[in-house]
Protein backbone atom coordinates (compact mmCIF):
# COMPACT_ATOMS: atom_id res chain seq x y z
CA UNK A 1 0.00 0.00 0.00
CA UNK A 2 1.24 3.58 -0.94
CA UNK A 3 4.09 2.96 -2.55
CA UNK A 4 3.11 5.44 -5.41
CA UNK A 5 0.73 7.70 -2.93
CA UNK A 6 0.42 11.16 -4.26
CA UNK A 7 2.09 9.88 -7.83
CA UNK A 8 -0.10 11.13 -10.85
CA UNK A 9 0.72 8.30 -13.47
CA UNK A 10 -0.73 8.30 -17.62
CA UNK A 11 -1.22 4.66 -18.40
CA UNK A 12 -1.65 4.08 -22.16
CA UNK A 13 -3.63 0.80 -23.67
CA UNK A 14 -5.66 1.20 -20.23
CA UNK A 15 -8.72 -0.41 -21.34
CA UNK A 16 -7.82 -3.84 -20.94
CA UNK A 17 -4.78 -6.71 -20.22
CA UNK A 18 -1.43 -5.64 -18.94
CA UNK A 19 -2.52 -1.60 -18.68
CA UNK A 20 -5.94 -2.04 -17.40
CA UNK A 21 -4.29 -4.24 -14.32
CA UNK A 22 -1.92 -1.63 -14.06
CA UNK A 23 -4.67 1.18 -13.51
CA UNK A 24 -6.13 -1.35 -10.33
CA UNK A 25 -2.71 -1.61 -8.96
CA UNK A 26 -0.93 2.06 -9.11
CA UNK A 27 -4.69 3.61 -7.74
CA UNK A 28 -4.55 0.40 -4.92
CA UNK A 29 -0.59 1.87 -4.26
CA UNK A 30 -1.92 5.44 -4.00
CA UNK A 31 -1.92 6.70 -6.99
CA UNK A 32 -4.32 8.16 -9.41
CA UNK A 33 -4.14 7.60 -12.88
CA UNK A 34 -5.06 8.98 -16.35
CA UNK A 35 -6.10 6.18 -18.24
CA UNK A 36 -5.75 6.37 -22.08
CA UNK A 37 -6.71 3.88 -24.98
CA UNK A 38 -8.97 3.94 -28.31
CA UNK A 39 -11.41 1.16 -26.79
CA UNK A 40 -13.64 3.70 -25.26
CA UNK A 41 -16.24 1.42 -23.88
CA UNK A 42 -13.79 -0.98 -22.13
CA UNK A 43 -11.88 2.01 -20.94
CA UNK A 44 -15.26 3.78 -19.40
CA UNK A 45 -15.66 -0.18 -17.57
CA UNK A 46 -11.99 0.24 -15.89
CA UNK A 47 -12.89 3.58 -14.88
CA UNK A 48 -15.69 2.80 -13.28
CA UNK A 49 -14.93 -0.03 -11.66
CA UNK A 50 -11.79 1.18 -10.10
CA UNK A 51 -13.56 5.00 -9.17
CA UNK A 52 -15.97 2.57 -7.35
CA UNK A 53 -13.65 1.77 -4.92
CA UNK A 54 -11.57 4.71 -4.83
CA UNK A 55 -13.50 7.89 -6.13
CA UNK A 56 -12.04 10.15 -8.52
CA UNK A 57 -8.76 8.69 -8.85
CA UNK A 58 -9.06 7.30 -12.68
CA UNK A 59 -9.33 9.64 -15.07
CA UNK A 60 -10.49 7.92 -19.03
CA UNK A 61 -9.44 9.58 -21.31
CA UNK A 62 -9.84 9.08 -25.10
CA UNK A 63 -6.14 8.71 -26.70
CA UNK A 64 -4.64 7.07 -29.94
CA UNK A 65 -1.08 6.82 -28.90
CA UNK A 66 -0.05 7.74 -32.49
CA UNK A 67 -2.02 11.16 -32.50
CA UNK A 68 -0.39 14.12 -30.65
CA UNK A 69 -3.19 16.22 -30.17
CA UNK A 70 -4.86 13.27 -28.51
CA UNK A 71 -1.49 13.27 -26.42
CA UNK A 72 -1.45 17.25 -26.22
CA UNK A 73 -5.31 16.91 -25.11
CA UNK A 74 -4.49 13.97 -22.53
CA UNK A 75 -1.90 16.14 -20.88
CA UNK A 76 -4.14 19.06 -20.43
CA UNK A 77 -7.05 17.10 -19.12
CA UNK A 78 -4.95 14.95 -16.72
CA UNK A 79 -2.96 18.20 -15.58
CA UNK A 80 -5.72 20.37 -14.94
CA UNK A 81 -7.76 17.56 -13.29
CA UNK A 82 -4.87 15.98 -10.97
CA UNK A 83 -2.17 19.41 -10.83
CA UNK A 84 0.32 17.77 -12.28
CA UNK A 85 1.83 14.53 -14.22
CA UNK A 86 4.90 12.66 -12.61
CA UNK A 87 4.49 9.56 -14.02
CA UNK A 88 4.08 7.50 -17.96
CA UNK A 89 3.60 4.33 -18.19
CA UNK A 90 3.71 3.86 -22.39
CA UNK A 91 2.18 0.46 -22.45
CA UNK A 92 -0.45 0.74 -25.45
CA UNK A 93 0.69 -1.54 -28.30
CA UNK A 94 -0.27 -3.67 -31.12
CA UNK A 95 0.52 -7.01 -32.75
CA UNK A 96 0.83 -8.29 -35.71
CA UNK A 97 -1.57 -11.73 -35.53
CA UNK A 98 0.42 -14.40 -37.64
CA UNK A 99 1.46 -12.08 -40.42
CA UNK A 100 4.87 -12.73 -40.91
CA UNK A 101 7.68 -10.94 -43.02
CA UNK A 102 6.71 -12.20 -46.23
CA UNK A 103 3.02 -10.72 -46.00
CA UNK A 104 4.41 -7.83 -44.37
CA UNK A 105 3.11 -4.76 -46.58
CA UNK A 106 4.68 -0.93 -46.08
CA UNK A 107 1.17 0.27 -44.75
CA UNK A 108 0.92 -2.42 -41.87
CA UNK A 109 4.84 -2.36 -40.92
CA UNK A 110 4.00 1.54 -40.82
CA UNK A 111 1.23 1.41 -38.51
CA UNK A 112 2.70 -1.12 -36.45
CA UNK A 113 5.80 1.60 -35.89
CA UNK A 114 3.38 4.37 -35.37
CA UNK A 115 1.73 2.76 -32.56
CA UNK A 116 4.49 0.39 -31.06
CA UNK A 117 7.55 3.08 -31.39
CA UNK A 118 6.39 6.62 -32.36
CA UNK A 119 3.52 6.54 -29.92
CA UNK A 120 5.88 5.75 -27.31
CA UNK A 121 7.73 8.70 -28.11
CA UNK A 122 5.32 11.10 -28.48
CA UNK A 123 3.84 10.27 -25.10
CA UNK A 124 7.88 11.05 -23.83
CA UNK A 125 7.52 14.42 -25.67
CA UNK A 126 3.99 14.95 -24.18
CA UNK A 127 4.48 14.47 -20.27
CA UNK A 128 7.71 15.76 -19.86
CA UNK A 129 7.18 19.87 -19.67
CA UNK A 130 4.68 18.56 -17.01
CA UNK A 131 7.46 16.43 -15.56
CA UNK A 132 9.59 19.40 -15.30
CA UNK A 133 7.35 21.55 -13.36
CA UNK A 134 7.71 18.73 -10.64
CA UNK A 135 11.19 19.12 -10.47
CA UNK A 136 11.44 15.13 -12.16
CA UNK A 137 9.23 11.85 -13.00
CA UNK A 138 9.13 8.53 -13.76
CA UNK A 139 8.69 6.99 -17.42
CA UNK A 140 7.93 3.08 -18.26
CA UNK A 141 8.15 1.90 -21.80
CA UNK A 142 6.80 -1.58 -22.37
CA UNK A 143 9.15 -3.55 -24.86
CA UNK A 144 8.98 -7.64 -25.55
CA UNK A 145 10.93 -10.28 -25.50
CA UNK A 146 10.40 -10.14 -29.22
CA UNK A 147 13.07 -7.73 -29.41
CA UNK A 148 15.97 -10.02 -28.01
CA UNK A 149 15.18 -13.15 -29.32
CA UNK A 150 13.82 -14.62 -32.68
CA UNK A 151 10.49 -15.43 -32.17
CA UNK A 152 9.12 -14.16 -35.27
CA UNK A 153 10.35 -12.04 -37.80
CA UNK A 154 7.77 -9.40 -38.86
CA UNK A 155 7.09 -5.38 -37.63
CA UNK A 156 6.79 -6.24 -33.78
CA UNK A 157 10.18 -7.14 -33.32
CA UNK A 158 11.89 -4.12 -35.07
CA UNK A 159 9.29 -1.96 -33.40
CA UNK A 160 10.17 -3.06 -29.76
CA UNK A 161 13.43 -3.10 -30.78
CA UNK A 162 13.44 0.55 -31.22
CA UNK A 163 11.80 0.72 -27.91
CA UNK A 164 14.75 -0.70 -25.72
CA UNK A 165 17.10 2.50 -27.62
CA UNK A 166 14.34 5.02 -27.19
CA UNK A 167 14.19 4.36 -24.02
CA UNK A 168 17.87 4.30 -22.85
CA UNK A 169 18.29 7.44 -25.16
CA UNK A 170 15.40 9.24 -23.47
CA UNK A 171 17.21 8.33 -19.73
CA UNK A 172 20.56 9.91 -20.85
CA UNK A 173 18.65 13.06 -22.11
CA UNK A 174 16.23 13.48 -19.36
CA UNK A 175 18.31 12.14 -16.33
CA UNK A 176 20.28 15.59 -15.79
CA UNK A 177 16.48 16.68 -15.02
CA UNK A 178 15.74 14.12 -12.60
CA UNK A 179 13.27 11.99 -15.14
CA UNK A 180 14.19 8.42 -15.08
CA UNK A 181 13.41 6.23 -18.57
CA UNK A 182 13.25 2.49 -17.54
CA UNK A 183 11.84 -0.58 -19.83
CA UNK A 184 10.25 -3.74 -18.91
CA UNK A 185 10.62 -6.43 -21.16
CA UNK A 186 7.23 -8.51 -20.71
CA UNK A 187 7.97 -12.38 -22.19
CA UNK A 188 4.26 -14.54 -22.70
CA UNK A 189 1.49 -12.68 -20.42
CA UNK A 190 -2.01 -13.63 -20.48
CA UNK A 191 -3.88 -11.20 -21.99
CA UNK A 192 -6.52 -10.56 -24.77
CA UNK A 193 -3.39 -9.88 -27.22
CA UNK A 194 -2.65 -13.54 -26.43
CA UNK A 195 -6.08 -14.64 -25.75
CA UNK A 196 -6.20 -16.92 -29.19
CA UNK A 197 -2.88 -18.73 -27.52
CA UNK A 198 -3.94 -19.69 -24.26
CA UNK A 199 -7.14 -20.91 -25.70
CA UNK A 200 -4.76 -23.66 -26.77
CA UNK A 201 -3.96 -26.15 -24.74
CA UNK A 202 -1.16 -27.24 -26.38
CA UNK A 203 0.66 -24.22 -27.08
CA UNK A 204 0.41 -23.35 -23.64
CA UNK A 205 2.30 -26.49 -22.83
CA UNK A 206 5.01 -25.83 -25.48
CA UNK A 207 5.51 -21.93 -24.34
CA UNK A 208 5.33 -23.00 -20.39
CA UNK A 209 7.64 -25.68 -21.27
CA UNK A 210 10.25 -22.45 -22.29
CA UNK A 211 9.93 -21.39 -19.24
CA UNK A 212 12.00 -21.83 -16.26
CA UNK A 213 8.86 -21.01 -14.09
CA UNK A 214 6.54 -23.81 -14.70
CA UNK A 215 4.05 -21.29 -15.23
CA UNK A 216 3.21 -18.26 -18.32
CA UNK A 217 2.71 -14.26 -17.44
CA UNK A 218 -0.38 -13.05 -16.10
CA UNK A 219 -0.89 -8.95 -16.13
CA UNK A 220 -0.07 -8.32 -12.43
CA UNK A 221 3.19 -9.52 -12.88
CA UNK A 222 3.87 -6.70 -15.30
CA UNK A 223 2.03 -4.55 -13.42
CA UNK A 224 4.39 -5.49 -9.78
CA UNK A 225 7.59 -4.92 -11.69
CA UNK A 226 6.29 -1.32 -12.86
CA UNK A 227 4.76 0.01 -9.33
CA UNK A 228 8.24 -0.48 -8.60
CA UNK A 229 10.32 1.70 -11.40
CA UNK A 230 7.26 4.07 -11.18
CA UNK A 231 8.29 4.62 -6.80
CA UNK A 232 10.50 6.43 -5.20
CA UNK A 233 12.16 3.07 -4.59
CA UNK A 234 13.56 3.15 -7.81
CA UNK A 235 15.12 6.66 -7.47
CA UNK A 236 18.17 5.79 -8.39
CA UNK A 237 17.38 3.25 -11.45
CA UNK A 238 17.28 4.73 -14.78
CA UNK A 239 18.17 2.84 -18.06
CA UNK A 240 17.77 -0.12 -16.81
CA UNK A 241 15.47 -3.14 -18.68
CA UNK A 242 13.62 -5.36 -16.10
CA UNK A 243 13.05 -8.42 -17.68
CA UNK A 244 9.62 -10.36 -16.40
CA UNK A 245 9.46 -13.27 -18.58
CA UNK A 246 9.48 -16.69 -16.12
CA UNK A 247 13.16 -17.00 -17.67
CA UNK A 248 11.86 -17.32 -20.94
CA UNK A 249 15.03 -15.63 -22.41
CA UNK A 250 17.16 -18.16 -21.61
CA UNK A 251 15.85 -21.72 -22.30
CA UNK A 252 13.50 -20.33 -24.98
N1 LIG B 1 0.86 -10.10 -23.81
C1 LIG B 1 2.12 -10.42 -24.05
O1 LIG B 1 2.49 -11.62 -24.05
C2 LIG B 1 3.16 -9.36 -24.31
C3 LIG B 1 4.49 -9.75 -24.39
C4 LIG B 1 5.47 -8.79 -24.61
C5 LIG B 1 5.12 -7.46 -24.71
N2 LIG B 1 3.82 -7.09 -24.63
C6 LIG B 1 3.50 -5.66 -24.72
O2 LIG B 1 2.82 -5.26 -23.56
C7 LIG B 1 1.94 -4.17 -23.85
C8 LIG B 1 0.53 -4.51 -23.40
O3 LIG B 1 0.11 -5.65 -24.10
P1 LIG B 1 -1.20 -6.50 -23.74
O4 LIG B 1 -0.80 -7.90 -23.87
O5 LIG B 1 -1.82 -6.00 -22.50
O6 LIG B 1 -2.09 -6.12 -25.04
P2 LIG B 1 -3.67 -6.05 -25.22
O7 LIG B 1 -3.91 -6.15 -26.69
O8 LIG B 1 -4.33 -7.00 -24.34
O9 LIG B 1 -4.00 -4.56 -24.74
C9 LIG B 1 -3.46 -3.47 -25.43
C10 LIG B 1 -4.27 -2.22 -25.15
O10 LIG B 1 -3.72 -1.16 -25.96
C11 LIG B 1 -4.80 -0.49 -26.59
N3 LIG B 1 -4.34 0.15 -27.82
C12 LIG B 1 -4.05 -0.44 -29.02
N4 LIG B 1 -3.71 0.49 -29.92
C13 LIG B 1 -3.76 1.69 -29.28
C14 LIG B 1 -3.52 3.02 -29.69
N5 LIG B 1 -3.18 3.33 -30.95
N6 LIG B 1 -3.65 4.01 -28.78
C15 LIG B 1 -4.03 3.71 -27.50
N7 LIG B 1 -4.30 2.48 -27.06
C16 LIG B 1 -4.17 1.47 -27.95
C17 LIG B 1 -5.85 -1.57 -26.83
O11 LIG B 1 -7.14 -1.00 -27.05
C18 LIG B 1 -5.74 -2.36 -25.54
O12 LIG B 1 -6.55 -1.82 -24.52
C19 LIG B 1 2.05 -3.94 -25.36
O13 LIG B 1 2.98 -2.90 -25.60
C20 LIG B 1 2.60 -5.27 -25.87
O14 LIG B 1 3.29 -5.12 -27.09
C21 LIG B 1 2.82 -8.00 -24.44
Amino acid sequence: MDRLKDKVIVVTGAAMGQGAEEVRLFVEEGARVIAGDVATEALERVAAEVNALHPGHVLPVKLDVSNGEDWDALVAAGAAQFGKIDGLMNNAGIGTKGVFWEETSYELFKRVIDVNLWGQFRGIQAVVPEMRKCGGGSIVCVSSLAAFVGVGFNAYSPSKGGVRSLSRTASVTLGPENIRVNTIVPGTIETPMTAAMFGDSEIVRRCTAQNSLPRLGRPRDIAYGAVYLLSDEASYVTGTELVIDGGQRFKG
